[in-house]
């Protein structure tokens, strides 16, 4: 399958982040070179997930490129995993279209996981309408993997659009909102490693419950992060269950999951070796250990999925 080849997803984000850099494309040193420099930033950015609170420029184009470089790739399997965990698919399997909105989205890793489900399951939607919604601007990697996302789906003749919206969570929603067309569009609303890093600074339960109040019936808000136990996501869930209680809009919890293990052993294959002990490294050796630069390949999740 066209999507299940991650290695030329890392090469077309390196290539893109060379041509953007204008560096060589005949020149191993230079690429090299250009990827030792970044370790630092890399290191930093690390260094910024081990906190609770947790504070990134996501708008530096280093951050984003060391982000796709060592993220990005991995984060690509979680949605589609958690679905087919969860036993929720035929929510998003029915349809002639697929609408999903996502929350604290980035460079949209998301979107290549419903592809990727897509591709991979029997039932075909005509075709997928994809909301990415943060406050930071990601256009850098969301054009990268756009592109590769097009080239690729000619061939597997796919109809995708993805609509890119600007807002801070801790701001309310407005009720006439494109983002709220979206949600009353969306049979799912996701929130993937992001609640974490909402501060919570007003309005980020009320938008619960709009988000509640305008999706249809049959949809499904999910939340998906690490099981590390973030005080931020904790307190937020602990505070919407709470909430929900006395609100018109009662949520059920249709699925959980605390500790569901994901296994990505395979993609140690994929990296290629320009990324491998230039910028980050498969196993654990020096420097790259004390540096926080090596790579992890297996994952526990906790996903939440809840409805009307
Ligand atoms: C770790 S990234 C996750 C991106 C993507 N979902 C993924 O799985 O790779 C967290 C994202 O949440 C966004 N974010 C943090 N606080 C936010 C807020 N208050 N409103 C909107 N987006 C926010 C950040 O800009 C960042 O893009």
């Amino acid at each position: 399958m066209i999507l299940d080849n991650p290695s030329d997803l890392y090469k077309f984000i390196l290539n893109e982040i060379f041509t953007a850099r204008k560096i060589d494309p005949s020149s191993s040193k230079a690429q090299a070179d250009y990827l030792i420099s970044l370790q630092p930033i890399a290191s930093n950015l690390w260094r910024s997930y081990q906190k609770h609170s947790i504070n990134v420029d996501y708008e530096n184009q280093q951050n984003q490129e060391c982000y796709l470089l060592r993220y990005f790739v991995p984060y690509t399997y979680y949605l589609s995993s958690v679905i087919l965990d969860s036993n929720i698919v035929e929510n998003i399997k029915s349809g002639e279209k697929i609408t999903l909105t996502c929350f604290g989205a980035g460079a949209g890793p998301e979107l290549v996981s419903i592809l990727r489900l897509i591709e991979n399951s029997e039932v075909k939607p005509k075709s997928l309408e994809i909301g990415l919604v943060d406050y930071s601007d990601w256009s850098f990697s969301q054009k990268i993997i756009i592109k590769y996302l097009k080239e690729l789906t000619l061939k597997f003749k796919f109809d995708f659009e993805v609509l890119i919206y600007v807002h801070d969570f801790s701001e309310p929603l407005k009720d006439d909102s494109e983002i709220i067309n979206s949600i009353s569009r969306s049979q799912l609303i996701v929130f993937q490693n992001s609640i974490n890093e909402y501060t919570y600074r007003g309005s980020e339960l009320i938008n619960f419950q709009t988000i509640l109040e305008k999706m249809p019936n049959t949809s499904k808000i999910i939340f998906i992060d690490q099981s590390e136990n973030y005080r931020n996501r904790e307190e937020l869930l602990r505070q919407l269950e709470l909430v929900s209680q006395y609100s018109e809009y009662k949520f059920k919890k249709l699925a959980e999951n605390n500790y569901f293990a994901l296994n990505l052993t395979s993609l140690k294959q994929s990296l290629p070796d320009l990324i491998d002990g230039n910028l980050y490294a498969k196993y654990k050796e020096e420097p790259f250990w004390s540096e926080g630069l090596v790579l992890r390949f297996s994952f526990k999740l906790s996903y939440i999925f809840f409805g009307k």
